[in-house]
């Protein structure tokens, strides 16, 4: 038998403006996604913007629905519209941002297992690892890979 202990590198950033001039753009883009958030029933509102690795942002926002599990979260939306249009175009760097009542939380939304799980997906379909910004207004939490949210991802059939 052994103890063992699993830590994670992220970055935390206070601003917005500490960050690269590509992520503040891409921070920007998720902001602005949470426009287009259906979230009738929550009212929380989550924008999501996916950089390719061609440059290109693609743009998620929650979709919700009265029977409910028919809904779909902004990083799903975002993922899937990506993959679905620019099938061949590795995914760069993923940014999120929750709001309450269409107030930015304080404290970055943290993406839920389901959309966590797909990240890692195409993190293997492209053998590319997947940055992930986590947008709060007091600070922001940036991650150099899926695993990083996701410790032991499920990954393979294969024993
Ligand atoms: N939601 C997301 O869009 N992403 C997440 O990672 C967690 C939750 C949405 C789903 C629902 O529309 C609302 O937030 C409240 O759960």
């Amino acid at each position: 038998m052994k103890d063992r202990h699993l830590s994670i590198d992220y970055i935390e950033y206070s601003s917005v403006s500490e960050m690269e001039p590509l992520d503040q753009e891409l921070v920007q883009a998720a902001i602005e996604a949470q426009k287009g958030s259906y979230s009738p029933y929550s009212q929380f509102q989550v924008g999501a913007a996916l950089r390719l690795e061609n440059g290109l942002i693609i743009k998620g926002a929650n979709q919700e629905n009265v029977a409910y599990p028919s809904g779909l979260c902004a990083e799903r939306t975002a993922m899937f519209a990506a993959s679905a249009n620019y099938p061949d175009i590795a995914f760069d760097t993923l940014a999120v941002v929750g709001a309450d009542h269409w107030v930015i939380c304080e404290s970055p939304a943290t993406p839920c297992g389901a959309c966590r799980q797909v990240m890692a997906e195409y993190q293997k379909k492209f053998g590319k690892a997947l940055k992930i910004i986590l947008i709060g207004s007091k600070r922001l939490y940036k991650f150099s890979k899926v695993d990083d949210i996701l410790p032991f991802i499920f990954d393979s059939l294969k024993v």
